[in-house]
């Protein structure tokens, strides 16, 4: 039977609880389900933009370039670490779906033979809109990615290892070596995985991935994206914008565009130094606490969270495996939108609504409690039952 004093007692024996102090939570009545939608604000993020405002913008002015330059690669390393890739495989850089249009147009340019895309039906929707738009202009065809999709045309299969609905974690390890032998290779998003469970891009066979970094990493509204090339893919790395921070010598100003040979061939322009910071301090304290206590904590709370959910007699599509779920979980219910926004409006409540029907509450390791799993699911299910 579970119960608000198993939560509590959860609360007190939980190894990671003394992290949510490293956080601002102006108020913590506030049930907030939500971080894997915008993650909290990490203390140090405070303090370092305003030391980054105060000295190294207002004082030292364009000298900070020196350091600031190579940011997007030294936090793309902090992020690595996150997804078991080696150093200078990662860059942290512009947005997720930015990323998305470049990563398919490194993969289309490594099998030009082909002209297949695949994207599932139920993908997150930039995701599928970035497939299509690229389709559309290079007139290929989009092959709806299900279960024995015939995979021996496609050049680029792009897949969420966790869906943004269900938290399903797809098997990667097996998809990724189907669609290699078949000759295809695959753009994995992140986006719902950095930061909630361990992951290991070598030992999955991964050769190109994206993310996020404002929802598990705590990297703050509008924190750039990363992009993941391995090693062995760099000097082939061609992408449709040409920008001069991929150039190699890029303050000789008048040579043709010859880009770096290392992940440096994704970047762009000038880098958003400010979110750049605070994306570096979301994803110093997840590495600082380790992935594997990261993703044990994540485990524990939605563990809890179904025996909750049956506790109250909800219904699920979250898979009842641990392996096979990511931290979040979701809760069906026809009145879904509604009972969001009375959730937020009168029960100090605040969860997501993925429409048609799914009520998705997530669960940050960090900062999310099991006595917010308990009175979260409680008050939802108290609405529910009227
Ligand atoms: C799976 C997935 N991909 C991409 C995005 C968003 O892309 P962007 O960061 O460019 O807004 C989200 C946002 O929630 C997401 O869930």
């Amino acid at each position: 039977m579970s119960s608000r004093q198993e939560a509590e007692r959860l609360d007190q024996d939980d190894p990671l609880a003394s992290f949510r102090a490293e956080f601002v939570i102006p108020d913590d009545d506030l049930v907030y389900l939500d971080g894997n939608s915008l993650g909290r604000t990490p203390k140090a993020t405070v303090a370092r933009l305003k030391q980054v405002v105060e000295n190294e913008w207002a004082s030292d002015l364009i000298g900070s370039w020196d350091h600031w330059l190579d940011m997007p690669r030294v936090v793309g390393n902090r992020m690595g670490a996150i997804i078991g890739s080696l150093p200078g495989e990662v860059a942290v850089h512009d947005s997720t779906t930015l990323n998305l249009y470049q990563g398919v147009h490194i993969a289309l340019a490594l099998r030009p033979d082909r002209k297949v895309l695949a994207v599932a039906a139920d993908e997150f929707p930039t995701d599928r809109y970035v497939v299509e738009g690229i389709a559309h202009d290079l007139g290929l065809t989009v092959r709806p990615l299900k279960p024995g999709i015939d995979l021996h045309d496609v050049a680029v299969v792009v897949r969420s290892v966790i869906n943004y609905r269900t938290a399903e974690i797809y098997d990667v390890k097996a998809f990724t070596s189907s669609a290699t032998e078949a000759g295809a290779l695959v753009l994995w998003d992140l986006s719902h995985t950095a930061g909630a469970i361990e992951f290991d891009v070598h030992a999955l066979g991964v050769e190109l991935a994206v993310g996020c970094t404002y929802k598990f990493l705590n990297g703050g509204p509008g924190a750039p994206a990363w992009t993941y090339v391995s090693e062995n893919l760099h000097s082939q790395i061609q992408q449709p914008i040409q920008g001069w921070f991929a150039q190699k010598d890029q303050f000789d100003m008048e040579m043709p565009f010859a880009p770096h040979d290392d992940i440096r061939r994704v970047l762009l322009g000038t880098p958003h130094i400010l979110s750049l910071i605070a994306a570096d301090e979301g994803i110093a304290l997840s590495e600082r606490v380790g992935m594997k206590q990261i993703a044990a904590k994540g485990q524990a709370l939605t563990a809890f969270a179904m025996q909750v959910v049956d506790h109250f007699g909800l219904t699920t599509s979250t898979p009842r495996d641990p392996q096979r779920r990511g931290c979040h979980i979701a809760i069906s219910h026809p009145r879904a939108k509604e009972l969001v926004a009375d959730l937020a409006t009168h029960h100090k409540v605040l969860a997501d609504v993925r429409p048609p029907d799914i009520v998705r509450l997530g669960l940050s390791p960090l900062t999310t409690r099991f006595t917010d799993v308990w009175d979260g699911l409680q008050r939802l299910s108290h609405l529910i039952s009227g």
